[in-house]
């Protein structure tokens, strides 16, 4: 299994704060079988990618070097979470921030009341760069729980969407388990993954979050969306089936 979404690389965003919780955090995905992580710190200085490129890069091999060391054999990958603004517009080469260098891009809106024009504008603008956008957390935006349209506007502009595992097993509310679950068996949500922030509670224990997942979701779902759409992902191939 391939965790697509999380924020294990320490002190470059709100994630892990030193290496000894950037390795707990392999340790733990490690345990809970994962084979792969895509590390995916926040991105949102459209005017420094180089910058945010070189830290994250030299840090993951940091953090590749611990987990040799401490024989914690799983392969961490590169992406990084995109915060859509209107600065996606001036932004230079996004390559890097890609998954894995694939043609996916994880990316967010903000948690809380938008422009809906203006996002959906922005994810165009990605789609129109030749990126296929991976909308995070569909089920976390008060802009999708007030208004389910919204998911088939993000649809058109060419996305798919990621939602959490915390979600999904009900430890967010009942609303966005509910969003989670039809997104899943519409077959729109490709991804589970952890957006694991800390050892602690926004953590890499996949089975305790998985251990109230809702009877629809059935062993097919889960391999879909935590093994075969992210192998394929990190191919760089199609997902669209
Ligand atoms: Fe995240």
């Amino acid at each position: 299994m391939i965790d697509i979404h999380s924020h294990i690389i320490y002190d470059i965003d709100d994630g892990a704060v030193n290496i000894v919780e950037s390795v707990e955090l392999c340790r733990q995905a490690f345990h809970n079988g994962f084979d792969g992580i895509v590390a995916t710190p926040h991105f949102t200085n459209y005017y420094d990618i180089d910058g945010f490129v070189l830290e994250r890069d030299s840090k993951l091999e940091l953090i590749r070097e611990r987990l040799a060391e401490e024989k914690i054999d799983i392969a961490l990958y590169s992406g990084a979470e995109l915060y859509l603004s209107r600065a996606v517009f001036m932004a230079g080469d996004l390559d890097p921030l890609t998954i894995n260098d694939s043609q996916y891009m994880l990316c967010e809106f903000p948690l809380g009341p938008f422009n809906i024009d203006e996002g959906l504008s922005e994810l165009s603008e990605l789609t129109s760069r030749g990126y296929t956008p991976v909308v995070a957390h569909p089920e976390r935006y008060y802009a999708i729980r007030h208004d389910k349209r919204l998911v088939d506007w993000i649809l058109e502009r060419g996305a798919v969407f990621q939602v959490n595992a915390d979600s999904l097993g009900g430890n967010l509310d009942s609303l966005a388990q509910r969003i989670a679950v039809d997104l899943i068996k519409r077959g729109v949500a490709k991804f589970i993954a952890s957006d694991a922030h800390d050892k602690y509670r926004r953590n890499m224990d996949f089975k305790r979050k998985f251990s109230a997942v809702p009877s629809e979701i059935t062993q097919k779902d889960l391999e879909n969306c935590l093994n075969i759409n992210p192998g394929r992902v990190l191919k760089n191939e199609d997902i669209f089936d």
